[in-house]
């Protein structure tokens, strides 16, 4: 099974993206064939510094390396070094109704946040659809935000389909249902954009000072605590096995310790759990040639196969 997806160069992750997202995709590796990129030119539609986004290419990639993503196993490269999907893009924009991007929860959302619209924002799902597109995907896991791209994909191969015969694999998404969102350190999800988030890569100070914010009720340090309701359990749950998980609850119902105990104990199952991708992005780091290198090789894969299929793609619409 070919699965697909793009991970967005949105600067440093948290433990909701690596728990709600990343953390299947590497575990995929094993068992699919996964093509997975850095969708860099969509960045761009909120992005205009060049500078800026240049720089969280090349972090994402190390950040995306360091975690797991293995390009032995899976085909890792950054969108715009494979230029057939802006060719795809064009084309597939011929078989885009209009409404279908007006209908755009994603585009809509962001002009009633007052975000003033591009038109590479509106035309958004149609770049994505031609990623999907251009390499038959059959599955695209994403972020429940993301469904309906995925599904415009799958519309704009539909009508592609209409008029061409059976060109295009038809796309399904995979949202995650058993994943728990990840709550932040007021409890609420766990969001860039709501100042709540634990991020991965951060100092062990930092870190400390994160998981002391975490919010929690007022129960006295002797008295038995609601582990069922407490944001740090949740959080240090990820980490633990079914015995881990037992112990830590045994540890709130006893009474005796307070938060702040529980609130180290999970800095420590933070700070561990990551010490190995620590290392291999130190490494990365200061192995920047190499990322490169392990781009390039993966956008030559990538590219093999997008010319391939852009090949009878153009050649049914006469170009
Ligand atoms: P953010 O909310 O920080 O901007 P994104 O929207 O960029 O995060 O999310 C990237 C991926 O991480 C998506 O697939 C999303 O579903 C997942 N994700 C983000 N936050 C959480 C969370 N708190 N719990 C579970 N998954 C999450
Ligand atoms: N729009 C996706 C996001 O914001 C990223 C993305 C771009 C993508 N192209 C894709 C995801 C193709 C899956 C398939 O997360």
């Amino acid at each position: 099974m070919r699965t697909l997806t793009g991970l967005q160069p949105s600067g440093a992750l948290h433990l909701g993206n690596y728990f709600g997202a990343l953390k299947q995709m590497i575990d995929a590796q094993d068992k699919e064939e996964l093509f997975i990129f850095i969708p860099n030119y969509h960045a761009m539609s909120s992005l205009s510094d060049g500078a800026v986004l240049r720089q969280n290419t090349i972090d994402a990639a190390i950040t995306f390396l360091s975690l797991g993503i293995d390009p032995e196993k899976s085909v890792f490269w950054v969108q715009s070094d494979v230029k057939e999907v802006l060719e795809l893009y064009w084309i597939l924009s011929a078989y885009t109704p209009m409404g279908l991007l007006e209908r755009a929860h994603s585009y809509k959302d962001k002009v009633a946040r007052g975000i003033s619209a591009n038109h590479a924002l509106f035309s958004y799902p149609v770049l994505m659809a031609a990623d999907i597109l251009l390499y038959q995907a059959e599955v695209v896991p994403v972020g429940k935000d993301q469904i309906q791209h995925v599904e415009i994909a799958r519309d704009i191969a539909l009508k592609f389909n209409n008029a061409h015969g059976e060109i295009f694999t038809l796309p399904t998404f995979r949202v995650d249902e058993n994943l728990a969102t990840i709550p932040g350190i007021d409890g609420a999800k766990m969001s860039k954009s709501y100042n709540n988030a634990i991020d991965i890569f951060t100092t062990q100070k930092q870190l400390k000072k994160r998981c002391s914010s975490i919010v929690t009720d007022s129960t006295p340090l002797e008295e038995p605590k609601d582990y069922t309701s407490c944001n740090v359990f949740s959080l240090a749950k990820l980490f633990l096995d079914e015995n881990g998980q037992q112990e830590l609850a045994n540890r709130y119902k006893k009474g005796g310790e307070g938060y702040g105990h529980f609130k180290m104990y999970l800095k420590e199952l933070i700070w561990d759990y990551f010490a190995p991708f620590r290392a291999k992005r130190e490494y990365f780091l200061s192995h920047e040639d190499e990322v490169k290198q392990i781009l390039n090789d993966g956008a030559k894969k990538a590219r093999n196969e997008a010319v391939k299929n852009l090949e009878i793609i153009k050649e049914k619409v006469g170009i």
